[in-house]
């Protein structure tokens, strides 16, 4: 049996960078480090940091003057930045460039007195903290026909949530041209990663036999790429550990494909791969 990994696979940018950042922390014997928020979706992944001292906070006011505080790649308000500064130790700002991106973006139009449409979901975290940093002016929109109850728009600057599909924000943005006083700057800013590993995904899902996708059940990235496999593939399975593979599952089976959301570690993706190529060698046994 061949094991093929997707072209793209697991930890994004910005994930990859937030772990990275809390391990130097961790090498260097900062304790203890609290993540505002868990700072990533994957049980294991938080599991291994957990007991390396790294713990999850939910608010600001749970950071003592020992605590070294992290801010994880969806960002926050600079409220709520503010208030980790003044009381913690030390603070790790883990947000992923690209959300910084967004959140300079928002400040500078409000700044000059313009209103700025976000096309996203105002409950995710990204959005909370992206609103923080022009509160006054922000409009959250999640999808077109919501931009028709707001009133007219300021010279608006129209951005996304970078985890958002391309058509919703095209369609916010072409709503926001008729309610604007001015015409728009539309600045696309949604983040790639999700989109390149679902194409990586259905690239691989007509070559194999069977697909596993490993992620959270709850990640909604993880199940997303279940979906797009299970369109090629119909024996696609979403798993969270190696535990989780059925041999019967493989029985026959020639090629297997994998990929891994991206809050999926490494050493997780790592591990499936030589559970299945133990499988596979099984298989492979003449049968007497
Ligand atoms: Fe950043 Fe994109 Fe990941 S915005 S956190 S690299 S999904």
């Amino acid at each position: 049996m061949e094991v093929l990994l997707a072209d793209e696979y697991g930890f994004c940018f910005g994930v990859e960078r937030a772990v990275e950042m809390v391990e130097e922390a961790v090498a260097e014997g900062a304790r203890p480090i609290r993540s505002l928020g868990p700072l990533i979706h994957n049980a294991q992944e938080m599991e291994r940091l957990g007991e390396k001292g790294v713990s999850t906070i939910d608010s600001p006011g749970e950071a003592d003057g020992d605590t070294i505080a992290v801010i994880r790649a969806h960002g926050v308000t600079p409220q709520v930045q503010r208030d980790l500064e003044q009381r913690a130790a030390q603070v790790i700002d883990a947000t992923c460039p690209f959300v910084t991106r967004v959140q300079h973006l928002a400040e500078r139009a409000a700044e000059q007195g313009r209103d700025v449409v976000v096309a996203g979901n105002p409950d995710h975290p990204e959005m909370i903290g992206v609103v923080g940093y022009a509160p006054n002016n922000t409009y959250v929109v999640r999808d077109a026909s919501e931009v028709a109850s707001l009133p007219t728009l300021r010279s608006p600057l129209v951005v996304s949530q970078t985890t958002i599909k391309l058509k919703t924000f095209l369609e916010v943005a072409e709503a926001v041209r008729q309610k604007a006083d001015a015409k728009p700057q539309v600045v696309n800013t949604i983040c790639s990663a999700t989109r390149d590993r679902q194409d990586a995904a259905r690239a691989l899902a007509g070559e194999v036999d069977a697909f596993y996708v490993i992620g959270g059940r709850h990640s909604s990235n993880s199940v997303k790429l279940l979906a797009v496999c299970q369109e090629q593939c119909e024996k696609s399975f979403l798993i969270e550990t190696p535990s989780e593979i059925d041999p019967g599952d493989l029985q026959g089976v020639g090629r297997v494909g994998v990929t891994a959301g991206a809050s999926t570690p490494d050493w997780l993706i790592k591990q499936v791969v030589q559970r299945l190529n133990e499988i596979g060698a099984a298989h492979a046994q003449p049968v007497h």
